[in-house]
């Protein structure tokens, strides 16, 4: 592996655009580890995504034991267990378009097997950008006393997006999940977060022990505009 950070350090020769229309998310993994130096990869290249004034407001916590994971399993479960009466989108929803669930269930079931949880939070050390923008409560927890855009997650998802980038390249599967925040301080404490900071969303590597085709996707005809909303896209030179 490279070492010079200014190079890619990586000997993955997957390019971006293979990554990119084939990754997949994946909530059944293998239970056997990642390599250590495949997850000094992946997480080196979540730090190289931009963020809100170069603030890099990021904090990984890079989860593998048993232990943990098992306790934070025993979380899940117990959200999951009334989740669904809570669900605004209708059933046919949720499921993908091989009728395969996407609500998360598959993944709590075996998270304790998931070989590597990043949880990804917001470090407001770093991340605050204007006076007023939060303020702290009693209990050490802050609270966003003025909303401005590109905050909090907004600055932390281009670094998720990479990392899932660089696992696909080196082989390694990942689902993103913003669910713990259903059990947000339980897991905060277990892994030890400081009450000051942001856990906004964890990602989880492994080796895919799912059967997954091409990602279905809306045609870009349907979601794209040119020159203003509502004129069909076309690209011509
Ligand atoms: C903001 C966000 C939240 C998500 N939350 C969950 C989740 O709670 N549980 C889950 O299993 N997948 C979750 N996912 C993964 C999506 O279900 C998945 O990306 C989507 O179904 C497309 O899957 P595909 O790339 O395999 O086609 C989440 C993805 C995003 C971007």
């Amino acid at each position: 592996m490279k070492t010079d950070l200014f190079a890619a350090p990586s000997d993955a020769s997957m390019t971006v655009f293979e990554a990119i229309y084939s990754l997949r998310a994946t909530r059944i993994y293998e239970d056997r580890p990642i390599p250590a130096d495949v997850i000094h990869q992946i997480v080196q290249a979540g730090t190289m995504a931009c963020s809100s004034g170069n603030t890099q407001p990021w904090e990984f916590v890079v989860v593998t034991e048993r232990d943990l994971k098992e306790r934070i399993k025993a979380h899940m479960v117990d959200a999951f267990s009334t989740i669904d009466a809570e669900r605004a989108q209708k059933p046919e929803q949720l499921v993908d378009g091989v009728g395969r669930p996407i609500t998360g269930h598959a993944a709590v079931e075996h998270l304790d097997t998931v070989p590597m949880m990043v949880v990804v939070c917001w470090n407001p050390e770093r991340g605050v950008r204007m006076k007023g923008e939060y303020e702290t409560n009693l209990d050490g927890t802050l609270r966003e006393t003025r909303v401005i855009p590109g905050g909090r997650g907004v600055s932390l998802f281009q670094a998720c997006q990479n990392m899932m980038l660089a696992g696909r390249a080196l082989g390694v599967s990942s689902l993103f999940t913003t669910f713990f925040f259903l059990r947000n301080d339980e897991i905060k404490a277990i892994l030890g977060i400081p009450p000051h900071i942001f856990m906004e969303c964890a990602v989880f590597f492994g080796y895919g022990e799912e059967k997954l085709g091409k990602p279905r996707r809306k045609p870009l005809a349907e979601v794209a505009h040119i020159n203003g909303w509502g004129n069909p896209y076309q690209i011509t030179n």
